[in-house]
C-alpha cells in the first residue's frame, strides 16, 4: 500500500543511531488482583520518582485492574508530589482490544473503554492469543488501525513458531506478520508504534532464551519489511523491542545490540522489584553514545 519506489539502501545500514528512546514494557497476563496491582504501581512509582533513567516504561495489567492502576498512577503524579529528577515515563497499557467501537461483541473491550480507563497503549496480537484465542494477521491489522485511529499506541506482537524455525521460514513469517499488521497505517503513524518480536519458542517457563545476535538479525529483517512497506523514515522511526524469557541477567546482552529498542517482559517482571531490576540492568548496558555504534554499520547483513 505504502510502496517505497526509491532504491533501498543495503539491509541493516539504517539503524545505527539510537535516537529511539528505550521502551520497556511488562504484561501481567492473567495475574494480579486490584490490591496487588495498586501495590505494584505504588512501588514502581516510588522508584521512578528517584530514578534518572531515560526510559519509557509501560505496564499492562489485566482489564479488571486498569482503573485501580490508573488511580494509583494519578496519585503518584499528584501536584506537589511532582518528581523532579525523573526523566523516564510510566504509561498504562491494556492487553487487548476489539477493532469495533461498540456493539454485540460479548466479552470484548473497545478502544473507547480503554481510553476511559486512562490507558494510552494497547498490546495486540500476542503469541498466546494467536495460538489460543483465534487471533489472526487480519484481526491484528484491524485492531492496530483502530487503535491508532483512537489515539492509542499499539504494541504489536509478532513472532515465529517452533515449526517456522524448524522449516526455515521464521523470517518470512515475521515479515508477513509485520507487513499485514501495519498495512492500514500511514508511514507517519509508525513513530508511535512498537513492534514486539517475541518468538513463540522463547515465551514462557519452557521457553528457550533467544540469543541477542539472533534477535538483532531478526530485528533487521523486520526493519527491512517495514522499509519495503512504509519507507525508509518509518523503518527508522518504528521501535522494535524483544521478548520471551527476558530477565535481568540477559537484558544487558539485548541492550548492546543496535536495532533492539527495548524489552517486553513477562514472568521476570511480575513483581515491581523484578521489573525495576530488568530496567536497571538494561539501561546500565546501553552504549553511552551513538559514536560507540558507528563501527557496527552494515556489519551484520550476513547474519540474516
Ligand atoms: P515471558 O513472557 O517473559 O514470561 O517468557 C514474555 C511474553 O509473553 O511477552
Amino acid at each position: 500500500m505504502h510502496s517505497n519506489s526509491a532504491a533501498p539502501p543495503a539491509p541493516g545500514a539504517f539503524v545505527m543511531n539510537r535516537s529511539r528512546r528505550s521502551w520497556i514494557g511488562t504484561s501481567w497476563k492473567m495475574n494480579k488482583t486490584r490490591a496487588e496491582a495498586a501495590a505494584y504501581v505504588a512501588e514502581l512509582c516510588d522508584w521512578m520518582r528517584d530514578s534518572e533513567l531515560d526510559v519509557s516504561a509501560v505496564i499492562f495489567p489485566p482489564f479488571t485492574a486498569l482503573p485501580i492502576a490508573s488511580a494509583q498512577l494519578a496519585s503518584c503524579r499528584a501536584p506537589g508530589d511532582a518528581p523532579e529528577r525523573t526523566r523516564g515515563s510510566l504509561q498504562l497499557g491494556a492487553q487487548n482490544m476489539h477493532w469495533q467501537p461498540r456493539g454485540a461483541q460479548t466479552g470484548e473491550i473497545s478502544a473507547e473503554m480503554l481510553l476511559d480507563c486512562d490507558v494510552s497503549v494497547v498490546e495486540i496480537g500476542h503469541y498466546e492469543r494467536r495460538e489460543n484465542c483465534g487471533e489472526t494477521d487480519r484481526s491484528v491489522s484491524m485492531k492496530a488501525a483502530s487503535a491508532v485511529a483512537a489515539g492509542l499506541e499499539p504494541v504489536i506482537c509478532i513472532g515465529d513458531s517452533p515449526d517456522d524455525r524448524r522449516y526455515g521460514v521464521a523470517a518470512e513469517t515475521v515479515s508477513r506478520q509485520a507487513k499485514i499488521a501495519l498495512h492500514g497505517l500511514e508511514p507517519e503513524a509508525l513513530g508511535s508504534v512498537v513492534l514486539a518480536y517475541e518468538p513463540g519458542w522463547a515465551i514462557g517457563a519452557g521457553g528457550t532464551q533467544a540469543e541477542a545476535a539472533d534477535v538483532e538479525a531478526m530485528h533487521r529483517v523486520i526493519r527491512d519489511a517495514v522499509r519495503a512497506s512504509h519507507g525508509q523514515e518509518a523503518a527508522e522511526q518504528i521501535r522494535v523491542v524483544c521478548g520471551g524469557s527476558v530477565d535481568a541477567a540477559n537484558a544487558p546482552g539485548y541492550a548492546r545490540e543496535t536495532s533492539i529498542d527495548g524489552l517486553f517482559v513477562g514472568r521476570a517482571a511480575l513483581t515491581a522489584a523484578g521489573f525495576i531490576e530488568v530496567i536497571e540492568q538494561y539501561c546500565a548496558a546501553l552504549p553511552a553514545a551513538d559514536s560507540e555504534l558507528v563501527g557496527a554499520e552494515g556489519d551484520t547483513d550476513d547474519r540474516h
